[in-house]
């Protein structure tokens, strides 16, 4: 049976350019890049040439990159770090009712701590409005955080628009780009960014590796306590051979940024006309104008995601029916619930992310394979009979050939 993975938004396969980079720190190159003898020189070298090889990517200098072990600890240390260095300035965050857990479960343990956070809401598509984040900002602000673009709908947020806006009133601004790094392209001296979070696994990088990137002259405390790696802001030896593949990922990223977001486009465009074309009720979730380009998150009225999802999986088919960290957990996913979403686009909805590995023949697979595992579920669902009800205007899927 073909296998064909689409929940790249979860995370990606290695780049074959990647497994061979980081080989030789697996089998050769074992030195601690922290020693000063020849062992530790030769991973040290490797270290500061991945270190330039991210901050390429991002247009930032090599000591502007500290090197986490993962996205996640990369919006901790961004937001708790902010919050520590400018104890007294100030007590309140902004931030959007669609980020990924790792800055909500964090805007939380700060409200715990006792700071106030306001969380923004969202239109229909997922979008959020500038004037909103600056209507938000009162005297106690410190730290605006708004992600780059959305890992659920793709959505992509106005990140320069907003960066100025944090500017004019001289709050530090930061932004999760985990799902905008090598698939939109990231300039923080651009866009007048503070921090920046990424991580390597979700563009053909390995797991367990990610980086924040910090202005020059940022303030920010330690996160991780010990050693004096990462200027003394994240102790820990480093994971040279994930350090090593994040920067090889890296430079595969901005060597096919244009022709890589042209290729997802035209695939993920293929993907939506394949399957709506099918199917008489299915709709889009999130802003077809602003999205990444490959990301397709779609509602199957009366069909329960997560029933599809399994349905698909036994087809060789992977795509999510959440986040992929809330896939299995209770509850609806709360960037559909802050989109306002009915209960039906709640229960009934899939994302499907593709990636570099992704194919033509891939796609066609799925569209042979998806609408009539829809139709099948759609038959034995009990409410079958409701959807003549259903408001098909709301559900039609609106393929608009000059949105891309
Ligand atoms: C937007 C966003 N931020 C942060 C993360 C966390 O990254 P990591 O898996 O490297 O911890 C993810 C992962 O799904 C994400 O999509």
């Amino acid at each position: 049976m073909r296998q064909v993975y689409l929940d790249n938004n979860a995370t990606t396969p290695l780049h074959p350019e990647v497994v061979e980079a980081m080989l030789p720190c697996l089998l050769t190159e074992f030195g601690n890049p922290s020693s000063i003898h020849w062992a530790g020189r030769q991973t040290s070298t490797m270290l500061q040439q991945a270190r330039a090889q991210v901050a390429d990517l991002l247009n930032a200098q090599p000591h502007e990159i500290i090197f986490t072990s993962c996205g996640s600890e990369g919006d901790n240390f961004a937001l708790l770090g902010s919050v520590e260095a400018l104890q007294g300035k100030g007590n309140h965050i902004i931030t959007s009712a669609v980020e990924h857990s790792a800055i909500l479960d964090t805007c939380r343990y700060f409200e715990e701590h006792g700071g106030r956070v306001t969380y923004l809401p969202v239109d229909s598509h997922g979008a959020i409005d500038p004037a909103a984040v600056e209507a938000a900002i009162d005297s106690d602000t410190i730290l605006i955080s708004l992600m780059w673009a959305n890992n659920e709908t793709g959505t992509v947020f106005p990140i320069e628009k907003i960066a100025a806006i944090a500017q004019q009133h001289q709050i530090r601004f930061h932004t999760d780009a985990v799902q905008a790094l090598g698939r939109l392209p990231i300039d923080v001296k651009r866009c007048q960014i503070d921090l920046l979070t990424v991580s390597a696994h979700k563009i053909g990088g390995p797991k367990g590796v990610g980086a924040v990137y910090v202005r020059d002259g940022v303030e920010i405390a330690p996160y991780i306590h010990g050693g004096h790696q990462e200027r003394r802001l994240r102790a820990g030896t480093h994971n040279v051979p994930g350090i090593v593949g994040f920067g090889r990922a890296c430079v595969w990223a901005q060597e096919h940024l244009d022709s890589e977001t042209k290729r997802l486009t035209a695939l993920r465009d293929r993907l939506e006309e394949g399957i709506c074309s099918r199917l008489k009720y299915v709709s889009r979730n999130g802003d077809r104008h602003n999205c990444l380009p490959n990301t397709l998150n779609l509602t199957f009225p009366y069909v329960e995601g997560e029933g599809l999802l399994l349905a698909l999986d036994m087809l060789g088919i992977a795509v999510s029916s959440g986040s992929a960290c809330t896939s299995g957990v209770e509850g609806a996913s709360h960037v559909l619930r802050a989109m306002h979403a009915d209960d039906m686009t709640l229960n009934s909805s899939v994302r499907l992310s593709l990636g570099f590995h992704n194919t033509a023949e891939d796609v066609d697979y799925v569209i042979q394979h998806l609408p009539a595992a829809v139709e099948r579920l759609l038959a034995m669902s009990p409410a079958f009979d409701d959807l003549n009800q259903y408001d098909c205007e709301v559900i039609s899927c609106e393929i608009d050939p000059h949105s891309h």
